[in-house]
Order: structure tokens, then C-alpha cells, then sequence
């Protein structure tokens, strides 16, 4: 067993939204260590909680109850030294070049120019879009914006880098070669990833670790490792063993959450 101390721990944590017909239950007693350098996928049916508790350990909204600390400091509030975030939508800047959509985050840090620019140029080499930094977001394809906003997060540089379904939005093939992509970078720059995403597929083929949630109001009802090495093949009888795994909670999970739904409020239908 490792022995690698957690950056991310999720301690008993509850989220309540207000909801047109009284308080509505999202995330209910949800616990969940990240250890450092982890690359942990989140799977769970729609609507269970697993952006709010990405949002949460973001620290852009926070628990009803229970507690979320990065490097045993509470999350109070964004940590934009230490977290980072990617979401399905790259809204990139229109105006500004991918070159200055990579660095405007720094701008707003106050890092000096040079050192903006060549920030900004070693992540988009690392996402293979040095060639592209004088384009507009609009003369790229949906899968390189995609890249843009990775290489924007990691010019940051932060230690944690929280991913919310980034590739949802692709076809399979762009999935898959970004997803390859971005477990190099993982390799290479030692990042604390928690990655969302509804494919089982990808889910084993990126993680070292899977955490899986239940129906909403959402807990993570199991945790496992997965430990074949890159590049990795769905025929691989672990990821094989990892994917059955997935969906059977998936499919229990689904069976539970239709049953809630068919008697819920039509507020709370998720999105
Ligand atoms: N700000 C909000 N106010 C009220 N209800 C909300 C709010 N945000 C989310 N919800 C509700 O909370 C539940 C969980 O939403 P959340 O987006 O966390 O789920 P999810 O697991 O990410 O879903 P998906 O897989 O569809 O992305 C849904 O029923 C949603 O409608
Ligand atoms: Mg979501």
C-alpha cells in the first residue's frame, strides 16, 4: 500500500440547495481522500452531485455541512495559488488570441510579461498547440479549444487540477486522444487531478483511482485503484474488471435514481 499523505480530503460533507418546493439534498455525507500526484475519475448517474462537489473542493460553493480541506487547510473559498479548474465549456476569450487566452490568468495574477509569455508557450507546446498561439479561438477546432483551456489551467501551475467532463463535448476520437494526452502531462508534471466524466471507458483508461457516486442525493459509495500501466488497452482484464465494476453501480444507481425521479418535484430534474 502507498503512503502518500492526501492533498484532498472530503470530510462527511452535505450540500442542500433551495429549491422552489423547500431544501433540496445534492450531496449527502460524502467522504473522499486524494493523495498527491493521484489521477482520480468521478462517475456517478446525471444529476447526482458530481459537479457541486467538484465546485466544492474548487471552493466555488461550499458544504451545507462537513468540511473540505486541501493540504489541511479548509477551503474556504477559490484557491487560485493551489486549484485549478477545466469545465465541459472552454469559454475562451474571443477577442484574445489562444496565446493570450493561455495567459490571462497570469495577467490577472500580475506575473510580468516575460515570464506570461513563456509560461503561456510551454503549455501550449505541452498540449501540441505552439503552432496555433496566434489564432483566435474561432480559427481552431472544438477539441483544440478544449486544449486551450488545459494549457490555461496549467499555466497556473496550481498543485490540484479539478476537471469537469472537459472532453463531454467531443466525438470519441478526440476524446480518446486527449485523454492520452492528458495522462502524459499528468505524468510529467506530477498534478493531483479529480477528473468528472460519464464514460466508464474513460474513466478506467485515464485513473489511478475511481471514485463512484451514488443516485442524489450523492455519496461516494466506492473507491478502487487501478494500477495497469500506459498507454493502457479496454481489453486489459483490469480496466476490463474496472469497467464491470463501474457499471454495475451505475446500473443499480440509475434503477434507484428513475424510481426517485418519477415521484420528485419537476424542479429538481437534472440538468
Ligand atoms: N444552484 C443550484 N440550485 C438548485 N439546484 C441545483 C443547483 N445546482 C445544481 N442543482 C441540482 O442539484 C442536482 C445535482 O446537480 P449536479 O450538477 O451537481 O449533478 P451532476 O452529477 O454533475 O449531473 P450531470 O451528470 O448531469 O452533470 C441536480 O438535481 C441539479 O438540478
Ligand atoms: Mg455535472
Amino acid at each position: 500500500m502507498h503512503c502518500v499523505p492526501p492533498v484532498i480530503r472530503v470530510v462527511d460533507v452535505s450540500k442542500e440547495y433551495m429549491a422552489s418546493k423547500g431544501a433540496l439534498k445534492v450531496v449527502d455525507d460524502a467522504n473522499l481522500d486524494v493523495e498527491k500526484g493521484a489521477f482520480v475519475t468521478l462517475i456517478g448517474p446525471s444529476g447526482c452531485g458530481k459537479s457541486t462537489l467538484l465546485n466544492m473542493i474548487g471552493g466555488l460553493i461550499s458544504p451545507t455541512t462537513g468540511t473540505i480541506y486541501i493540504d489541511d487547510e479548509e477551503v474556504k473559498g477559490p484557491k487560485p495559488d493551489k486549484i485549478a479548474m477545466v469545465f465541459q465549456d472552454p469559454s475562451l476569450y474571443p477577442w484574445r488570441t489562444v496565446q493570450k487566452n493561455v495567459e490571462f490568468g497570469l495577467e490577472v495574477r500580475g506575473v510580468p510579461q516575460s515570464e506570461r509569455k513563456s509560461r503561456a508557450s510551454k503549455y501550449l507546446k505541452l498540449v501540441g498547440l505552439e503552432a496555433f498561439s496566434h489564432y483566435y479561438p474561432t480559427q481552431i477546432s472544438g477539441g483544440m479549444q478544449q486544449r486551450v483551456s488545459v494549457a490555461r489551467a496549467l499555466a497556473l501551475e496550481p498543485e490540484v487540477l479539478l476537471m469537469d467532463e472537459p472532453f463531454g463535448a467531443l466525438d470519441e476520437q478526440s476524446r480518446i486522444s486527449l485523454g492520452a494526452e492528458l495522462t502524459e502531462i499528468w505524468r510529467k508534471t506530477g498534478k493531483t487531478i479529480v477528473f468528472v466524466t460519464h464514460s466508464l471507458l474513460e474513466a478506467a483508461n485515464l485513473a489511478t483511482h475511481v471514485a463512484v457516486m451514488s443516485a442524489r442525493p450523492g455519496s461516494i459509495i466506492d473507491f478502487f485503484s487501478i494500477e495497469a500501466e500506459w498507454p493502457r488497452f479496454p481489453e486489459d482484464p483490469e480496466i476490463v474488471e474496472a469497467r464491470k465494476r463501474m457499471w454495475s453501480h451505475i446500473n443499480l444507481q440509475s434503477i434507484k435514481q428513475a424510481e426517485t425521479l418519477s415521484t420528485a418535484d419537476n424542479d429538481n430534474v437534472p440538468r
